[in-house]
């Protein structure tokens, strides 16, 4: 939810190397931000509600003295967008500051205990307690290191939070429970963050923080300990292959038609995955006894369009399942024969681990599937594959679930080849074309970006849309329903077009955007159908038709065209494209920032 960062410099002032890094952290929420040093036996804050360059224009959050400090980029979870409560947060005297991403669930009787005992609270925040917890801890005459991790022992939630302070003014304390933390290693400063394109334009030398880790940063180095036991772990730091343009625009307006564009190369990266984890992946799924696809969003979307993957290729029933429901809904199923295969671009949203933090403690496989090295899923799978998407800095997700879609067809591919179910010929066809997804998905975006653009101009100011499909398609229809929500705000339904003449179709009137998905598939008929439906009540039909469909071109009043040739277990990689670039251009005609959709962030990591 939130962005955390910290910096200890040899010799460099850090308050202009903070709102930098912040500024790569945006994405992760923006309702306030605050930087605070330490320098001259002082703590240094500047923080205020607002996004980063409107707080910078009143505070100059590069004036602040110091070679060490912390910064934090907010999403609200406790206590409204307030100056008070942003962070960093700090106790009585201001003598220890402190910055968190996460939950505190016990934060309030933490507080009433630390009132009781004389502790002035400024904020409406669970964080706030750590500060004045570590304080109380100092007055029982324990040092900062120690004080911290009692006080960290107190908390019940997630965090990951740095902690500077007068008492030792040469060091930032950082520490993990839930929450992503990464080092990165300079040469003349080791940084604290909650993701590693915050520092990777400085370093791109990363060490991950483990749940339950404390690191002590100083200039020349770092040093992790066990919360637990306070024992010491050796980590070496290593190389990420991103650079830092990689996380950069690169021309583009926005970081999310940036990632639209970058499509076809991140799919060519989903072909060269290591055949050996993928087979191990597979293998898992051919012996599971059952198999559920969780995960959130976008990429519970992935998840539906792959239970008709395995289903049609290795004939493999799986339960694709919206991670906040897993529990509640298969919870009681799960067991030592049952496979999870989560999947999470991040790899560190609450719903999808808790989901599979659940399925493990019933003795169940978890294989995962996502786009970060590192992540918290990658080290609770037993067998992953990370999709190598390089970072998505957009909060819609557009080039991770196309690579999701990939990857997960070459895992039913495999467990198709597993089973035997469909001959050679077919696998071997079905491969071929998955090489040619990259240059199909590459031409529907030269093909229709001019025309979204037109449509966008066009249906701007409608109130709903419907998206349809069949099959397959009908995830697809999800996935473009979500994209125009989710940017451009317009309240928007999807369901299997199968569905509409049980209820749905009652909402149509003259001049309803019903959007088609409509691939040359055994659905083609039905679907046919069901745009006559739509059209006898005075809709207005946009399609996204295989190129040369000039029947259902004339039933449509828009369409987007995709080249011809995809299996229909492919099209979704394609059929979704069109959809991505009318949400964004509708997002940009109604003048609203596609990267930084409201309410919205990157990586939801509560739950
Ligand atoms: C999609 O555009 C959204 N950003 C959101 O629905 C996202 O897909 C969801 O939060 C899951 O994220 P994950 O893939 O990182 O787990």
């Amino acid at each position: 939810m939130c962005g955390i960062f910290g910096c200890v410099s040899r010799d460099a002032e850090v308050a202009p190397i903070i709102h930098a890094a912040l500024k790569r952290l945006e994405y992760r929420g923006y309702d306030s931000v605050g930087i605070a040093t330490v320098h001259g036996g002082k703590i240094y804050i500047k923080k205020d509600e607002g996004k980063i360059d409107q707080v910078h224009r009143i505070h100059n959050l590069d004036d602040l003295p110091g070679s060490i400090g912390v910064g934090h980029t907010r999403w609200a979870t406790h206590g409204a967008p307030y100056q008070a409560n942003a962070h960093p947060h700090t106790d009585c005297n201001d003598e220890i500051a402190v910055v968190h991403n996460g939950i505190i669930e016990n934060f309030a009787e933490l507080k009433t205990e630390l009132e009781n005992s004389g502790h002035k609270f400024r904020s409406k925040t669970d964080t706030e307690v750590i500060p004045h917890l570590i304080e109380e801890n100092m007055r029982k005459g324990l040092g900062l290191l120690e004080a911290t991790r009692e006080a960290l022992k107190r908390l019940k939630g997630s965090y990951a939070i740095a902690v500077i302070s007068i008492h030792e003014p040469e060091k930032i304390i950082c520490a993990r429970m839930e929450s992503p933390l990464v080092l990165g290693v300079g040469k003349d400063a080791v940084y604290c963050a909650s993701d590693i394109p915050a520092f990777l334009p400085l370093t791109n030398r990363a060490v991950i923080i483990e749940n339950g880790e404390l690191a002590i940063l100083q200039a020349d180095g770092y040093e992790i300990r066990s919360l637990e036991d306070w024992r010491l772990i050796q980590r070496e730091a290593e190389t990420i292959e991103w650079t830092a343009e990689m996380a950069e625009k690169q021309g583009y307006p926005h970081f999310m038609l940036k990632e639209i564009h970058e499509q076809p190369d991140c799919l060519r990266n989903t072909l060269r995955l290591q055949d050996q984890y993928l087979d191990l992946m597979a293998t898992f799924l051919d012996r599971a006894g059952e198999v559920f696809l969780v995960a959130a969003g976008t990429s519970y979307h992935a998840c539906l369009a792959a239970s008709y993957m395995f289903s049609k290729l290795a004939y493999l029933a799986t339960h694709p399942v919206i991670a906040s429901e897993f529990i509640e809904q298969q919870g009681m199923a799960i067991n030592i024969d049952s496979t999870i295969l989560a999947v999470s671009q991040s790899g560190e949203t609450a719903d999808t681990l808790a989901a599979v933090d659940y399925a493990r403690l019933r003795a169940a496989t978890i294989l995962g599937l996502t786009n970060v090295v590192g992540s918290t899923l990658t080290r609770v799978s037993r067998a992953y594959r990370v999709q190598q998407s390089g970072p998505e800095i957009g909060v819609a997700a557009t080039k991770t679930f196309t690579s999701q879609l990939s990857v997960l067809a070459q895992l039913a591919l495999r467990v198709a080849k597993i089973r035997g179910k469909i001959g050679h010929r077919q696998i071997e066809e079905i491969e071929e074309k998955i090489k040619q997804v990259p240059e199909i998905v590459e031409r529907t975006i030269k093909k229709n970006e001019a025309k979204a653009k037109e449509i966008a101009k066009k249906f701007k100011d409608k109130s709903a849309f419907f998206f349809l499909g069949r099959g397959i398609s009908s995830a697809t229809a999800m996935e473009g329903r979500l994209k125009l929500m989710e940017i451009a705000y317009i309240p928007s339904i999807a369901f299997p077009a199968g569905e509409s003449k049980h209820g749905p179709i009652s909402l149509i009137e003259p001049g309803f955007p019903v959007v088609f998905i409509c691939p040359r598939d055994e659905t083609r008929k039905t679907i046919i159908g069901n745009i006559m439906e739509m059209k006898a009540r005075g809709a207005t039909i946009i399609s996204v038709i295989e190129e040369g469909d000039e029947e259902i071109k004339k039933l449509s009043d828009e369409y987007f065209e995709v080249p011809s040739g995809l299996p229909e277990i492919l099209s979704p990689i394609a059929f979704i494209v069109p959809l991505q670039l009318m949400a964004y251009y509708i997002a940009v005609e109604k003048g609203l920032n596609p990267d930084k959709p409201r309410n919205l962030a990157k990586s939801v990591t509560v739950k």
